[in-house]
């Protein structure tokens, strides 16, 4: 049984300007010990996955459809309650993105580590603090910084702080969103190599979402390319990256400079991303596709399966 199931999973947000179908029948699976990465333009719907699979989607947005089965249960079916005390921090947590900024700025980072602790542990606050300090050990910092405030340090401790609070009870599976977009790219790569590191040492699995696609490259075993609330393609990183089938990866790696291997002529994507209030018909990216046929614009394509472990959503290789 896969750690993760998500299967079609609807999350929609309730504007008063209208519906925004950010989420739109997305399904994947993770396994014990995988790094997922999640790509995808700004907008593409990514964040809101994550919010899903905490079951915490901000208002006026909601889950609407589909099921989250984490560790055996369907975490949709839960009351905010059961929530509390048996999935978030337990089983999965989450590195928010801009979560650096989001610590307190009134309390010592050992409070705000050891007050998870000693809520679902029922640890004492002498331990609490003593397992915070273990824990920001293990991200690389000193356990002095417990007794700082969140203006005493720098971005990427900051964000080695969020990561320790995420991993502070051990939870089978860590949603990191864009943990390194703020960071220069020295602390971005220690960052990364942080996060290999727990992976092997805990076997966790990883949600790894950017919209970065260097990062994602760095960590991930397999690939999820979303597109406008849908997954328009998934498989290893080595299906997506060097066998990219659907052409709007196709066109997001020919987006970015290569640092090896010839340089190819940069291309970028006409258009812009579509509304989500009010998508395109069929095929989402079909305004902007170059490859587009008369049934893009009539018929959603399903995602089927073209090699081993790889799915495209897309009339060129769907049948009719
Ligand atoms: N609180 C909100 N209210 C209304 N729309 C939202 C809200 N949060 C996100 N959205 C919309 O949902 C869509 C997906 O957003 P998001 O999940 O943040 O994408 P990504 O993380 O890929 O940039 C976008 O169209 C965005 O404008
Ligand atoms: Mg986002």
């Amino acid at each position: 049984m896969p750690l993760l199931e998500v299967r079609d999973l609807r999350t929609y947000y309730f504007t008063v300007a209208g519906v925004v179908k950010a989420v739109d029948g997305v399904s994947f699976t993770l396994e014990r010990g995988e790094v997922l990465g999640l790509a995808g333009e700004s907008g593409s719907g990514k964040s809101t996955i994550g919010f899903s699979l905490i079951n915490l989607v901000p208002p006026p947005g909601r889950i609407v459809g589909g099921s989250i089965i984490l560790d055996g249960v369907d975490i949709t079916k839960m009351s905010e309650s059961e929530l509390r005390s048996k999935v978030r921090w337990k089983k999965v947590s989450m590195v928010f993105q801009g979560a650096m900024n989001a610590l307190t700025p009134v309390y010592t980072i050992g409070y705000q580590i050891a007050e998870p602790l000693m809520y679902h542990l029922g640890m004492t606050k002498r331990e609490a603090l003593e397992r915070a300090a273990e824990l920001l050990e293990m991200v690389g910092l000193h356990r002095t910084m417990l007794n700082r405030y969140p203006h005493q340090l720098s971005g990427g401790q900051k964000q080695r702080v969020m990561i320790a609070m995420a991993l502070a009870l051990e939870p089978p599976l860590v949603i990191a969103d864009e943990p390194t977009t703020a960071l220069d790219v020295v602390v971005q790569a220690q960052i990364l190599n942080l996060m290999k590191r727990l992976r092997r040492e805990k076997n966790m699995s990883i949600i790894m979402i950017s919209h970065d696609l260097s990062v994602i490259a760095e960590i991930a075993d397999r690939v999820g390319v979303m597109y406008a609330g849908k997954l328009v393609e998934l498989g290893t990183a080595e299906q997506v990256f060097n066998n990219p089938q659907h052409p709007y990866t196709r066109l997001l790696l020919k987006s970015i400079p290569k640092l090896r291997g010839p340089v190819d002529k940069l291309e970028y994507i006409p258009g812009t991303p579509p509304d989500l209030r009010n998508p395109p018909p069929g095929c989402r990216f079909h305004p902007r596709c170059p490859w587009r046929m008369d049934v893009c614009s009539r018929e959603e394509p399903p995602l089927v399966e073209v090699e081993d472990g790889h799915y495209v959503a897309c009339w060129l290789h769907a049948k009719r």
